[in-house]
């Protein structure tokens, strides 16, 4: 059986990816070191597909420790990375930290197993800015990052591109994802926010249970259907399926070219305020919101051209809106009565 590297393997989108890796038949080992997770995900991981996975707590900053994990790991098929900081409005305020973080660890992770790797990378359509035309597809030019997180994004694609253009043993795709929401169908799983969630949807649901007070929608004078901004919002089950597509492509060996990347996103916008109804619809709690000013950094309005993805991983979003809050809804509510 097929043995995945998973770093960050403990994160929201990390652990999503494990279970389906499972699920689709592989051998996965996580590496993870709680930097922005809970060592309870290693727990709820098993309570899902009824097996302890193989886990190892490392740094990936730490040069050495990842030249002996690879010589302790040498028969790893393909790594999907994920190990890195996310927090926008942090980036802005600790740059090198992010800088320093991200990097290193991706660096290390390429040298280590430089004789040959399929390498899934996890980047962010934040790599678009504000696209000029949408839906925005893969060949749209990338636009100066609003954030060091964005930034550390987007140099990481290019240190893979160019080095791909050196090694032919590096085989990479690149996953550029939308707005990934929701939660693991059995609850046991989903988003954790350190602190005041940064992002709408676990915003919603703490104020929807209780643990925040009412939303502020940043800005409802945008030039949308009314007034708040859009985002390509996709079930992080959804995006778990599409990085086992991805390791499918690259242990396939298909691609002409060693470097591809894959935009995740359904296809489709949602507004802020189509957001909180869907939510309210689908659950039938009520949420109060007020109107803000509009956030920096933000872009008005961006969603995916997907047909790539479709066309050659071979791979759709399958889950909508409505499963995208009801599962984050059910996983709040499993946060309330087993607080992590
Ligand atoms: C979504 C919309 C906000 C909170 C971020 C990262 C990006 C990527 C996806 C990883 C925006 C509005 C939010 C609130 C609000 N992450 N909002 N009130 O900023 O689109 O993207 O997640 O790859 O890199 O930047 O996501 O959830 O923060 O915001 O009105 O309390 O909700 O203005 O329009 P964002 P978000």
């Amino acid at each position: 059986m097929a043995k995945i590297l998973v770093t960050g393997g403990t994160g929201f989108i990390g652990s999503h990816t494990v279970v389906e890796l499972y699920n689709a038949g592989y051998e996965v080992i996580i590496i993870d070191n709680f930097a922005n997770s809970s060592p309870k995900i290693l727990q709820q991981i098993k309570a899902i597909i009824g097996v302890e996975l193989e886990f190892v707590r490392l740094d990936l900053c730490d040069e050495s420790k990842v030249t002996e994990f690879a010589a302790k790991y040498p028969d790893i098929s393909g790594v999907i990375h994920f190990a890195a900081f996310k927090a926008v409005g942090e980036s802005v305020q600790e740059p090198l930290k992010y800088y320093k973080n991200n990097f290193y660890s991706l660096i290390n992770l390429i040298n280590a197993y430089k004789s040959s790797l399929n390498l899934v990378f996890s980047s962010s359509c934040t790599v678009y800015g504000q696209p000029d035309f949408l839906p925005v597809t893969e060949e749209a030019p990338t636009k100066k990052a609003e954030s060091p997180y964005g930034n550390t994004k987007q140099i990481a694609e290019e240190i893979l591109q160019e080095t791909c253009k050196v090694s032919p043993s590096l085989n990479v795709i690149s996953l550029r994802y939308f707005n990934p929401v929701g939660a693991h169908a059995t609850a046991l799983i989903g988003e954790l926010p350190i602190g005041t969630p940064q992002n709408l949807v676990p915003f919603i649901t703490q104020s929807a249970i209780g643990k925040r007070g009412p939303i502020t929608v940043f800005g409802n004078d945008y030039d949308t259907a009314d007034g708040s901004a859009v985002r390509d919002y996709i079930h992080v089950v959804d995006l778990a399926k599409a990085h086992v597509a991805a390791i499918k492509r690259l242990e396939g060996a298909q691609a002409d070219s060693n470097y591809e990347v894959f935009n995740l996103g359904t296809g489709k916008g949602s507004t802020v305020l189509e957001i909180v109804n869907a939510f309210e619809q689908s659950t039938g709690e009520k949420l109060n919101y007020n109107i803000g000013p509009r956030r920096s950094g933000d872009v008005e309005k961006v969603w995916g051209d997907v047909t790539k993805s479709s066309k050659i991983l071979g791979w759709t979003a399958e889950l909508n809106v409505d499963d995208m809050m009801r599962s984050a809804w059910n996983w709040e509510k499993y946060l309330k009565d087993n607080p992590f």
